[in-house]
């Protein structure tokens, strides 16, 4: 009877833990769906991809709609650099005179605006005064946050950038990520 007892209690247990787990999963791939994701879902990038370039004008669309004003480096410098690295939102290092800053950056066609060129749009997470165009700006994308995403409104796009810019603040701060910054020029 004893033994049957725990059996019993055993196999309840079991089949909350399942219970707990699955709803668990239900919840991440809620926020997901959302572009919100989590600092377990990181994966770090392997060679790290470096650019260096001039600042250029975007479309200006960062600052005034998504108050996340990005740093466009010249397309001439990139060159071909992107064809082959996959589409996403990563994080890493910027290096703008001299100071190096933490930075998060889209790689991609940004499916929201429906853009016709795959481009790099790195934020430094760093509140400047003025803009920067003309300067000189290097970076180091150090690893991969998640893909990037179409949203039903402006809202849930800041949302998201929102979210990846807290998780790369913090993730920066893991010792992994340091020896890195000796990537940038
Ligand atoms: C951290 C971060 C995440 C982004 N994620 C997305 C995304 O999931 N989908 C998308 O369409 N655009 C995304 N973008 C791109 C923004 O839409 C883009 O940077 C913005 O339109 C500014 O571009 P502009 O300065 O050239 O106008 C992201 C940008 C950043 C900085």
């Amino acid at each position: 009877m004893m033994r049957e007892a725990g059996i019993f209690a055993a196999g309840a247990a079991g089949a909350l833990w399942l219970v707990r787990q699955s709803v668990r999963q239900g919840a991440r791939a809620a926020r997901q769906q959302r572009g919100l994701y989590s600092a377990a879902d990181v994966s770090q990038v392997e060679p790290p991809l470096v650019l260096h370039g001039e600042v250029v004008k975007g479309f200006g669309r960062g600052g005034k709609l998504l108050g996340c004003p990005t740093a466009n480096i010249d397309e001439k410098a990139v060159g071909n650099a992107l064809e082959s690295f996959g589409t996403g939102v990563y994080f890493g290092w910027a290096k703008l005179d001299g100071q190096v800053y933490k930075m998060v950056t889209s790689i991609g066609w940004n499916p929201y605006f429906k853009n016709d060129k795959k481009t790099v749009e790195p934020h430094i997470l760093h509140d400047f005064k003025g803009d920067f165009y003309g300067k000189m700006l290097s970076i180091v994308v150090c690893a991969k946050i998640r893909p990037e995403l179409n949203f039903d409104s402006m809202e849930a796009l800041v949302e998201a950038i929102d979210n990846d810019k807290a998780i790369a603040v913090k993730a920066l701060d893991d010792k992994r990520y340091e020896p890195l910054k000796a990537k940038l020029s």
